[in-house]
Order: structure tokens, then sequence, then C-alpha cells
């Protein structure tokens, strides 16, 4: 799909909380206040996915010397399976590289298994599990991923 995808700052935190409202279920929904909250700490971005200016999708990522973190990722439903997800995950790496992180954290409940399917497809290789993190119950688990820099040597 040819989306495009944008940096967006706190004074998108209605849109990002009604995408991540569409994608999650309600125990785990982010309010706007939230968002904007976490969107004016430092290290903190999103990103939000379009096609033809309605949005589809959002990441939020943060990074913290030079390690980043996917805090959220969400696509609507209806737009689903077209590959936003994956542009997405593309982008925010590409925005942790550039703030200078050379390792991205994700946490995904064991039982997701869009999510896992799409990190695993990222390269995502488990580093941790927390037990009993999700509201049901779920354990959630931690996965990593190293960053390159386009152009940059593998080690090895
Ligand atoms: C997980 C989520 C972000 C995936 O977004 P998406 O735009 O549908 O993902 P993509 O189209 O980029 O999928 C890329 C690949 O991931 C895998 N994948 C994605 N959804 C999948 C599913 N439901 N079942 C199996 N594999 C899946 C596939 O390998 C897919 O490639 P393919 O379509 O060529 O087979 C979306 O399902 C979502 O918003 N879920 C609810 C919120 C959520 O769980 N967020 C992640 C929290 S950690």
């Amino acid at each position: 799909m040819a989306s495009t995808i944008s940096a967006v700052g706190g004074e998108a935190a209605a849109l990002l909380a009604s995408l991540h409202a569409a994608a999650f279920p309600p125990a785990e929904r982010w309010g706007p206040q939230a968002i904007e909250l976490m969107l004016g700490l430092p290290g903190h971005f999103a990103l939000v996915a379009a096609e033809a200016g309605s949005p589809l999708g959002f990441a939020m990522g943060r990074v913290a010397a030079d390690q980043a973190e996917v805090l959220t990722l969400a696509v609507h439903p209806g737009a689903r399976r077209t590959g936003v997800g994956l542009a997405l995950m593309a982008a925010l790496a590409g925005e942790a590289t550039n703030r200078g992180a050379v390792e991205l954290f994700l946490e995904v409940a064991e039982t997701n298994a869009a999510a896992r399917a799409l990190y695993g497809r990222l390269g995502a290789a488990a580093a941790g599990r927390r037990r009993a993190y999700y509201p049901d119950g779920a354990d959630a688990l931690v996965l990593r991923l190293t960053l390159t820099r386009p152009g940059a040597k593998q080690d090895g």
C-alpha cells in the first residue's frame, strides 16, 4: 500500500487515541491526555501512517542513550495485512537509529500472534519474559532488534 508516514507531536493526541481505541481492547486503550503527556517527554516520538489523507495507524517509540523501545503499534482493523504495520516499524527503527539507538526493545503478549509474526519478520529475537503482565493474565515477551545504520558494516 502506498501510505505515507509522518512524524506528529502532542497536537495529534486525539487522533492517536482514536486509532489506539480502534486497535486495542477497552482495558488496554490509551486516552489522549496520556498520549499527549508521553509525547512531551524527552526522547518520545510518534509516527502516523496515512493513505490519501486518511490515517491508518501509528507507532510510538522512545530513545534513551543508545537504546530504543516500541511503546505502541496500532493499525486500524480495516487496514490490516496491507503492510502498514511493517512500514511503521521500519520507520520507527529508522527514527530510533537517527536518534542514536543501536538496539530496539519490544514487548508483546505471548498470545498476540499477529504482532509476534510481524516482529519475527523484522528479525526480533527473544530477550526475556514478564509473567502475567497483561490484564488478561498473558505473559509479555520482551524482544530485541539490533539496529543498523544504512551502509554500516555488520559485525562478524
Ligand atoms: C499487529 C498489527 C500492528 C499488525 O499490523 P498490520 O498492518 O496488519 O501488519 P502488516 O500488514 O505489516 O503485516 C506484516 C506481516 O506480519 C505478519 N502478520 C501480521 N498480521 C498477522 C496475522 N493476523 N496473522 C499472522 N501473521 C500476521 C505477516 O507475516 C505479515 O505479512 P503478510 O501479510 O505478507 O503475511 C495489527 O494487527 C494491530 O494493530 N493489532 C492490534 C494492536 C497490537 O496488537 N499491536 C501490537 C502490540 S505489541
